[in-house]
């Protein structure tokens, strides 16, 4: 390489030009480039920096902003023309303001390194792109209560029954059911806005890693970038990617529960379950099989939850063993923290209307959950109500069912039979009897989950809040 626009920006200290293989394989703006209007935005509070303290002038510094406005509008109309000297958005955007305006450009990097200035970039993205995560959070919760809502809590809600196991256990209200998953963004939610509290640190001013002799003020270019607080350690700044493994940990749980929702809707769309149905445009179809009708945004989110514990991994095993301070290592922070964001952003949009469109099959449902023996454990409480030791009242109940199992009658018709138990006791194992009869607070029953209902639009108002 030799022409002028394949000069990186630390040319002068070497004789030739860098290896095309070099270039190939240390430049990171094929995946960076997406920092652009962060760097831009750093870059701006940098030149007004620099003048705040008196390094540039201000004609200087507005050369300097009047040309970062430039390759602004430049990015956002995709007409900003790459050099192969260009190493990463940083260089590319230095390059470019420096053609524009000339001898002020050639200030811009003063007092910076790329170091302090690529993570103050990256904190910057995470603080734009980790709510509008939260906020897609926050639309499949919304899915959720609509859903849980409709599947109601009166006299006609829809039931199912809930597992242990995957074995049946006992039956639970479908509100109840779509709700658990609903209390477990919002815990991912609320990890990432705690998450995003860490990010609320500015690094610029750390220069490449001991700071500068020059009067910086990193907590004026802090206040201009919006940040909470400038740095306290120069060293700790520039070589700190706690805030992406945090992030990273965060979207490596909502993967987890969007792939639990997944093997869930796999099963309740199979013919065995039968428990739901897809809607055509949330459902695939097979090449060869001409009747198949495929869960796969379902088996999707099951499946990259694997790839996002893999970016999680992937970073943490990065980072491990760096020494202080910036190592080109730190580099590896961004690909798999833009694929953990896009990923769970995609499969946040997908599952919400696949869940949104579904129809739900309440008559399987209830069929599955009035099966006999999910009121096993109600016979047991009708023993320990009459003063029978839960324990005894277990072994009783359970002699019943290996009976019934056996071939000795049904279930219902042993109940009657059995003198601590008779006709009062057989009642329990009516349809649709032993689901209202989970009262207790939290529970499965209608009651309970009457005000969970309430308790969830009271807090996803608060998560919506929160984010906004
Ligand atoms: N593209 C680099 C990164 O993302 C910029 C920092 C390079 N710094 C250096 N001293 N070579 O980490």
């Amino acid at each position: 390489m030799s022409q002028d626009d394949s000069k990186t920006l630390w040319h002068g200290r070497f004789a030739g030009g860098p290896a095309d293989e070099l270039m190939a394989y240390t430049a990171s703006l094929p995946f960076d480039r997406r920092l652009w209007r962060d760097d831009i935005a750093c870059s701006r509070a940098h030149v007004t920096g620099l003048a705040h303290v008196g390094i540039l002038t201000d004609a200087e510094r507005d050369a300097v902003l009047a040309a970062l406005a430039t390759v602004e509008s430049e990015m956002a109309g995709e007409t900003f023309v790459f050099a192969a000297g260009d190493e990463d958005i940083h260089t590319a955007v230095e390059r470019r303001v420096t053609e524009i305006c000339g001898a002020p450009g050639a200030k811009l990097h003063t007092g910076r390194s790329r170091n302090d200035q690529s993570v103050t970039g990256l904190r910057l993205w995470c603080k734009r792109e980790v709510p509008l995560v939260a906020a897609r959070i926050v639309a499949l919760q919304e899915v959720l209560l609509n859903r849980a809502r409709e599947a109601g809590v009166g006299d006609d809600a829809v039931y199912l029954p809930g597992y242990t196991h995957l074995q049946r256990a006992q039956p639970v209200l479908l509100a109840h059911h779509l709700l658990a998953h609903g209390w477990a963004f919002g815990r991912d939610v609320e990890r990432l806005l705690d998450a995003l509290e860490r990010v609320d640190v500015s690094p610029l001013g750390a220069g490449a890693l001991a700071g500068s002799s020059l009067p910086l003020d990193p907590s004026f270019t802090a206040r201009e970038l919006g940040f909470a607080r400038p740095f306290d350690n120069s060293l700790d700044v520039v070589s700190d990617r706690d805030f992406v493994a945090e992030i990273l940990f965060a979207l490596s749980l909502v993967a987890l529960h969007l792939s639990r929702i997944g093997e869930e809707w796999v099963l309740w769309t199979s013919e065995e379950f039968g428990f739901a149905v897809l809607d055509d445009a949330y459902a695939t179809g097979s090449s060869m099989l001409p009747q198949k009708k495929n869960a796969d945004i379902a088996e999707l989110a099951r499946a990259k939850a694997g790839r996002i514990i893999g970016d999680l991994a992937g970073l943490l095993a990065t980072l491990k063993g760096l020494p202080l301070a910036y190592n080109r290592d730190l580099q590896e922070d961004k690909e798999p923290l833009f694929d953990a964001v896009d990923q769970v952003s995609l499969a946040l949009s997908a599952l919400s209307g696949m869940i949104a469109s579904a129809r739900f099959l309440p008559d399987r449902m209830r069929a599955a959950a009035d099966s006999p023996t999910m009121a096993a454990t109600d016979l047991a409480e009708f023993l320990v109500r009459a003063g029978t030791p839960f324990r005894d009242a277990h072994a009783i109940v359970g002699a019943l069912v290996r009976r019934s199992l056996a071939g000795e009658g049904a279930l219902v018709d042993l109940v009657r039979g059995e003198s601590l138990l008779g006709d009062e006791a057989a009642e329990l194992l009516a349809g649709a009897v032993a689901v209202r009869r989970r009262t207790s607070p939290g529970g499965a029953g209608p009651r309970p989950v009457a005000t969970q209902i309430e308790n969830f639009a009271t807090a996803l108002l608060q998560w919506k809040q929160a984010i906004a």
